[in-house]
């Protein structure tokens, strides 16, 4: 048997909760947790996250066209859900978690070291849809934990603990 389901929103699981960083014209750097965010295009590779554009981070992504995503393991939960609940409006909270990071290879934007994958993009284009802001992005550059990268430079998503 079915029934009608009331609640139309966000229904698809699991989403992926990544953590976006990203560099403001002003030169702080932030970073936000994202739960719609997806593979868009394998070739070229892009991937896109949606931002409310009430975030701090939106406009950071609006001004510099550029961002990483960092892909989030068990030992990131304590920053994860910091990321996801406090504002880099009030504080640097890249600062306050005393994370690790370091500038993009390609991109002017933090890339979290004490998160296991980093996929740096830059915007190619972006779509309105409602809450949020979809940005759609060419992904340039990728770094990995070594013990997650196999013999032919893959990551090997299964070890990401
Ligand atoms: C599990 C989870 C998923 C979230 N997904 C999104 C999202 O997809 N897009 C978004 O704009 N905010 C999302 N948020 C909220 C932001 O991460 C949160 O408002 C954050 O504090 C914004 O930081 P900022 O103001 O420094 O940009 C999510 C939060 C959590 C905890």
């Amino acid at each position: 048997m079915k029934r009608d389901v009331k609640e139309f929103k966000s229904c698809l699981k699991p989403s992926p909760d990544v953590v976006v960083s990203c560099r403001g014209a002003n030169g702080q750097d932030n970073a936000l947790v994202v739960a719609y965010a997806c593979n868009c295009s394998y070739d070229p590779p892009m991937v896109m996250v949606g931002i409310v554009p009430s975030r701090y981070s939106y406009h950071m992504v609006k001004e510099t066209g550029v961002f990483v995503v960092n892909l989030v393991a068990e030992k990131n939960k304590e920053a994860f859900d910091y990321l996801g609940s406090h504002s880099g409006r009030d504080e640097n909270k890249l600062e306050k978690l005393s994370l690790n990071y370091k500038e993009g290879v390609k991109v002017a934007a933090p890339v979290l070291l004490d998160f296991p994958v980093n996929i740096e993009c830059e915007v190619v284009d972006s779509i309105k849809t409602g809450s949020h802001e979809m940005f759609v992005g060419k992904v340039v550059y990728i770094h990995a934990d070594e013990e997650l990268i196999d013999d032919e430079g893959r990551i090997v998503f299964s070890r990401i603990k």
